[in-house]
């Protein structure tokens, strides 16, 4: 038998853990204090750069902060795209009329609100750098001849884009990108989104295409957008 002031000493130290642990689940429950939550806010507020909306923080994993993407094309560079055709894209994706299956999580979740800011923030985002074209000057020109003859209607003398239109900007986005959506488009793989450009790329010999490609990609046309 226990002699009565361990029993008493054992039930103080019981209630004192008790009291313990009751507190830490107080505070636990009561969250970060003031100054606790502004730290992490500015731990957070860090990675991320001046003026880059929230909503983008998922889309900066793939697209990058700069909105470069991939110089391979798996990946469009965003930067600079023009506000409207990117409101477009977003809104097609978000209403499920055009579809691109690892975009569509993320496009459907966006509040309207949310496609502004991050379209406007796009478009206004400096220019990448571009890498240097294998291409002479001589097929440049001829790119240029090219794309002056096939597409300047739509996507603006120096391949700008156009709003009325919501065509992309196209000058200076990558080789790889332009050529694998000049394909998709001629084997309709968007299906209706891609229906203008398919009745486009038909009438275009690849070998044009791929002169037009070199001269966006490098660049020439759009010094500023
Ligand atoms: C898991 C990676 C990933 C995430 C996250 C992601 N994207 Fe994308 N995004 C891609 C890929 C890959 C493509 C190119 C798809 C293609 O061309 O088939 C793309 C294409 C796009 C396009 C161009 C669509 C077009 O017509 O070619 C826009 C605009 C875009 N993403 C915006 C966003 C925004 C805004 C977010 C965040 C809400 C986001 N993305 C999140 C991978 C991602
Ligand atoms: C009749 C108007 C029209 C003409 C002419 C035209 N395009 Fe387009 N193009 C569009 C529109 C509109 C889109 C946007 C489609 C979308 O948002 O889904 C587009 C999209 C594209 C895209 C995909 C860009 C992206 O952001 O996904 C490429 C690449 C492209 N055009 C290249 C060309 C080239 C090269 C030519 C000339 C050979 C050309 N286009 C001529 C209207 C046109």
């Amino acid at each position: 038998m226990l002699s009565a002031a361990v029993r008493v000493f054992i039930i103080v130290v019981l209630l004192i853990g008790l009291a313990g642990l009751v507190a830490v689940a107080w505070l636990t429950a009561r969250g970060p204090s003031a100054a606790q939550a502004a730290r992490i806010a500015e731990v957070l507020e860090d990675t991320r750069p001046a003026g880059e909306p929230a909503a983008y923080a998922h889309c900066a994993s793939c697209h990058l902060h700069d909105g470069s993407g991939r110089p391979d094309g798996s990946i469009p560079r965003l930067a600079g795209q023009r506000r409207a055709v990117l409101e477009n894209k977003l809104y097609r994706l978000r209403a499920g009329t055009m579809h691109l299956s690892v975009m569509d999580p993320y496009a459907r979740t966006l509040l309207p609100s949310e496609v502004s800011e991050i379209a406007a923030y796009l478009s206004r985002l400096p220019e990448i750098e571009i890498a240097t074209s294998a291409a002479s000057d001589e097929e440049h020109d001829r790119g240029a001849a090219l794309y002056a003859q096939h597409c300047v209607s739509c996507h603006g003398a120096r391949g700008e884009g156009h709003d009325g239109v919501l065509a992309s900007r196209l000058c200076g986005q990558y080789a790889g990108y332009l050529e694998r959506r000049l394909k998709e488009a001629a084997a309709g793989t968007r299906g209706p989104a891609d229906a203008i450009m398919q009745g486009v790329v038909d009438t275009v010999p690849i070998d044009d295409l791929r002169l037009i490609v070199a001269w966006l990609a490098a660049g020439k046309g759009c010094a500023s957008p």
